[in-house]
């Protein structure tokens, strides 16, 4: 039976969202399979419009995370050199758990985005129950994420489906700190 979320609910709620944060030192630990598993099953409670739910959710295992670590070194090393790629090689490698969310594609172009969206409503269900389990995540969408290359790596269609981003988790080395600007600049009356 459905239930109103209660005071304490809305309390826990409002500070998984106030005082999650992207995190971009973990230590080494890998959270367990389990642990995002639930995440998952929560993630896809997200809302979706016509319930297409368009999400899926791939692991990737060490030699599939190497493999990308490698491709994003090629890019690395096209643009900024030997060097740079060698760093971004070693850091990569030093990540986690890895994970890389896709959408569903649509030939109809609203039932895209609108799919989209609820794919990033489910990316933030998922970050957010694994902050309250003390995991931290770090959604990516760099260049690599994009490049073809990414796609065959990984064995994913980019005709069925589109990479909403590729996920590091694991136990925070260091939380950030962040602002936001003040309500007064984001809320308006239109009348
Ligand atoms: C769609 C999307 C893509 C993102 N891609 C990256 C990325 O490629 N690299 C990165 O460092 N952070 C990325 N982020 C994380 C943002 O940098 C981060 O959310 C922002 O700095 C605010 O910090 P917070 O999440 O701790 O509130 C992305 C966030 C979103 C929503």
């Amino acid at each position: 039976m459905s239930q109103t979320p209660s005071p304490s609910g809305a309390a826990a709620v409002a500070s998984a969202i106030r005082e999650r944060r992207t995190i971009h030192e973990f230590r080494p630990q890998i959270p367990s399979r389990d642990l995002v598993l639930e995440a998952i099953e929560h993630a896809r409670w997200a809302p979706n419009h016509h319930r297409t739910e368009p999400w899926h959710f791939y692991f990737l295992a060490p030699e599939a995370a190497q493999r990308i670590s490698e491709l994003n070194a090629e890019l690395e090393r096209a643009k900024q050199g030997e060097q740079a790629a060698a760093s971004k090689l070693q850091r990569w490698m030093t990540m986690p758990g890895w994970l890389v969310i896709t959408c569903e594609r649509n030939a109809d172009e609203i039932r895209e985005r609108e799919d989209f969206a609820a794919c990033c409503c489910a990316v933030q269900n998922f970050m957010l129950y694994l902050w309250t389990q003390g995991v931290g995540v770090k959604w990516a969408t760099g260049a690599v994420t994009r490049d073809p290359n990414f796609y065959s790596t990984l064995g994913l269609d980019a005709s069925v489906c589109r990479v909403v981003g590729l996920f590091w988790y694991g136990y925070p080395a260091v939380v950030p700190e962040q602002t936001r600007k003040p309500l007064a600049a984001i809320v308006s009356e239109l009348s």
